[in-house]
């Protein structure tokens, strides 16, 4: 997979992109990621990507042009390579909200472009030229599409084969199947006077998955009642089987 993310701050995504999990997928060159700097793309001397907004009202637009001419020539960077057109995702507030099941979507594709927007926004008109979608992280505000930009490409890459060590992990996970991941212990056995749920001791496996099961559901019904009602609906209960009369 490549993601290309293109934004007035290359070297910020560029740094996160390089730490922990994702920077050691990405030296041992399990995926491809690079940052575009926006403001290369401008054609006024003073560099400038924004503009007041038509209309009046606080705050600076980012203009269409350089966005829309930085995003061409990932495009063309990217089919060069033999790739497929990138999926174009632009951050944005507006957007629609993201989720572990988008995540999986995005997973799926070659290329990803992720465009992050600062100031007020960007020129609706670019966005009506170059997105296949709008995403938002959350609903609240960020100074910039970066931090954004970042939550997607590192959901997306953990997904990638090879990225975590254990595969399977992320299948246990909060969201994964609609539920939230069980509570999790490592030593000492009692700390603080809290000691381990015993069953997690019996070495049961049958026992501890249904132990899990449950406090996975607990939890979900608890705290996202949302995601509950969504994952009864998803899994209703199966029917007894009738017993046959004699
Ligand atoms: N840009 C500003 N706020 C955002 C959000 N919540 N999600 C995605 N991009 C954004």
């Amino acid at each position: 997979m490549r993601i290309d993310i293109a934004t007035l701050f290359p070297q910020l995504c560029d740094s996160v992109m390089s730490e922990s999990i994702i920077g050691r997928a990405r030296k041992k060159e399990l995926f491809e990621l690079h940052c575009h700097q926006i403001r290369d793309y401008t054609l006024n001397k003073q560099k400038q990507v924004d503009d007041y907004p038509y209309g009046g009202g606080c705050g600076m637009v980012m203009n269409a042009q350089p966005i829309y001419d930085c995003c061409q020539e990932i495009i063309r960077q990217v089919t060069e390579q033999g790739l497929e057109r990138p999926h174009i995702v632009f951050m944005t507030a507006a957007g629609q909200p993201y989720s572990e099941e988008k995540a999986r979507q995005l997973a799926q594709k070659s290329a990803l472009l992720l465009v992050c927007g600062h100031y007020e926004g960007m020129d609706e008109r670019v966005i009506e030229e170059l997105a296949d979608e709008e995403i938002s992280i959350g609903d609240y505000v960020l100074t910039g599409g970066e931090l954004a930009a970042l939550v997607v490409a590192d959901s997306v890459l953990r997904l990638q084969p090879g990225v975590l060590s254990d595969p399977e992990g992320y299948q246990e996970e909060s969201h994964w199947d609609g539920l939230l991941e069980y509570p999790q212990y490592t030593r000492p056995e009692v700390w603080r006077d809290k000691a381990v749920p015993p069953v997690l001791l019996t070495g049961h496996h049958a026992n501890i998955q249904a132990w899990r099961s449950e406090q996975a559901k607990e939890r979900t019904r608890l705290r996202r009642p949302d995601l509950w009602e969504k994952y009864q609906k998803d899994h209703p209960p199966e029917p007894e089987k009738k017993r046959r009369r004699k």
